[in-house]
């Protein structure tokens, strides 16, 4: 039994990498990711060191959060590793620039944040990056965030995922 799958299932996400402008782009699945501050719009993930986003964001300093429904997308870039397979062809990934960052971002994906890297705090085999966030964009939204909240997957863990399937809203 692993302590950490105590604290899932949780949102997970694509995490691009590169530098749109030197066609070196990269993306990886994670779940391991948190916001951390509003003051200054901070959040962050845990990055093991072996990934090639990893190499990416120690040269630029810089990455992106996309969040999307496409679950095979997420599995399928989250099962290969960058280092062999250049994931945007392979995969067929559709991306844009950032508009404040030269990051690669997800098209069409529910959400996009631009992040510039303020911390990294090593633990274990792990990098924590912290990015504040520069710029960010997502639709179908309100305040509460999205509104068809139960499309997006949630991680359970390893192979298994699930959905959220209803709100509820405390009175004020
Ligand atoms: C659902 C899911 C969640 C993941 N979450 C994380 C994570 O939080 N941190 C991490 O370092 N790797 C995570 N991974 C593993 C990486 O996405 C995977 O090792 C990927 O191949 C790394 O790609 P890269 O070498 O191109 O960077 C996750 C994988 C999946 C499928």
């Amino acid at each position: 039994m692993k302590f950490y799958r105590t604290l899932h299932p949780r949102p997970v996400v694509i995490i691009g990498s590169g530098k749109v402008k030197n066609n070196e782009i990269n993306f990886m699945a994670c779940s391991w990711i948190t916001p951390i501050a509003e003051d200054i719009p901070a959040l962050g993930f845990a990055c093991d060191k072996e990934h090639f986003t990893h190499k990416l964001i120690q040269k630029y300093k810089e990455f992106s959060v996309n969040i999307t429904e496409d679950i095979d997308l997420i599995w399928k870039v989250g099962t290969t590793s960058g280092e062999n397979v250049n994931k945007v062809e392979v995969f067929d990934i559709k991306i844009k620039p950032g508009k404040v960052l030269n990051v690669p971002l997800i098209e069409n994906a529910l959400a996009n944040l631009e992040c510039k890297v303020i911390k990294e705090i090593e633990v274990g085999e792990v990098m924590f990056y912290i990015g504040e966030v520069k710029h960010w964009e997502a639709s179908d939204f309100d305040e509460y965030g999205y509104k068809e909240f139960w499309r997006l997957p949630l991680h359970k863990g390893g192979k298994a995922f699930t959905f959220s399937s209803k709100k509820l809203y405390f009175p004020k």
